[in-house]
């Protein structure tokens, strides 16, 4: 068997002509929505992402402003640069580029974003709202694309096994309350660092959604045939090719052999991510505009 692969550029096509859409009768009423990205230091991966983040911006008409602020620059600085954001009725959406360099605390950055304005869906309230079992807030981007793209590509979710692997407040927190939530009704576990016999656990899921950070951490013998398989990771692994690294997911390419429907690296999840984040922007400015 060779896996069903979850086109996420083509998924997220569809969910960025939408949004088009929204933008284009937001402009009727005199909207124009605006996301600011906040920037620090030179993380060259982040750098990418920022990038992509701005050209999808321009390509359903969203207004973005990005804000490069240099590695040294005083915690201050940027407490202060998202105060003004939250200030600026013209700025809609609010984002803050993880990581931020070592030694800055960025729990503390989030808790400063009006949650109004927090795109990222990581503000407590947010965060909060999700725990709940509501998604009136801002839903996170890359948890809210996975279950979208899963969704989209048919994969059934009521009632299934549903294993995730890591923690993280961006990825594998949100993920676990979005799959368990009423109405989407599968049982979720939340496998991490301590979790005895990984492998074992991971053969029991329906859907393993890996967010770990390890290249290529899930082989095929730790999937159930048929099953649907999410991988999150981007990995530079190096080697002696002329640019010095490859890409890797989290999950090994010979998992295409066993599983039933996969979601590849890169053209899976990255690209709902950022559709994911264009629509939390519309959002955004649509219920400040009210
Ligand atoms: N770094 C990696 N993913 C994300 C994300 O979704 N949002 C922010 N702000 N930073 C990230």
């Amino acid at each position: 068997m060779t896996a069903v692969v979850l086109d996420g550029k083509a998924c997220a096509a569809e969910v960025e002509a939408e949004v088009s859409a929204q933008v284009a009768e937001l402009a009727e009423a005199g909207v124009h929505p605006h996301l600011a990205v906040v920037i620090v230091g030179d993380d060259p991966a982040s750098h990418i992402y920022v990038s992509g983040k701005e050209r999808a911006c321009a390509r359903v008409g969203i207004r973005s402003t990005r804000i490069d602020l240099p590695a040294d620059t005083d915690f201050s600085r940027v407490v202060s640069t998202v105060e003004e954001l939250n200030a600026n009725d013209d700025v809609h959406g609010i984002l803050v580029q993880s990581p931020l360099p070592k030694g800055m605390d960025e729990l503390a950055v989030t808790d400063l974003i009006d949650p109004a304005k927090d795109v990222d869906g990581f503000h407590p309230s947010n965060l909060g709202r999700l725990v709940q079992g509501r998604v009136d807030g801002m839903v996170p981007c890359t948890p809210a694309g996975i279950v979208h793209l899963l969704n989209w590509g048919g994969v059934e979710l009521s009632g299934k096994r549903a294993v995730v692997i890591g923690r993280s407040r961006i990825v594998g927190t949100p993920v676990s309350l979005l799959l368990a939530r009423k109405g989407v009704d599968s049982t979720v576990s939340v496998a991490h660092s301590r979790t005895a016999d990984l492998a074992g656990l991971c053969r029991q899921a329906d859907i393993l959604v890996a967010a770990v950070g390890r290249a290529e951490l899930v082989r095929a013998d730790w999937v159930k045939p048929g099953a649907a398989v999410i991988d999150v990771g981007v990995n530079r692994v190096d080697d002696d090719s002329e640019r010095g690294y490859h890409l890797a997911g989290d999950v090994h390419p010979e998992v295409s052999a066993v599983a039933g429907t996969i979601s590849p690296v890169p053209g899976g999840v990255g690209p709902m991510t950022i559709a994911m984040l264009m629509r939390n922007t519309v959002r955004a400015a649509f219920n400040q505009s009210k």
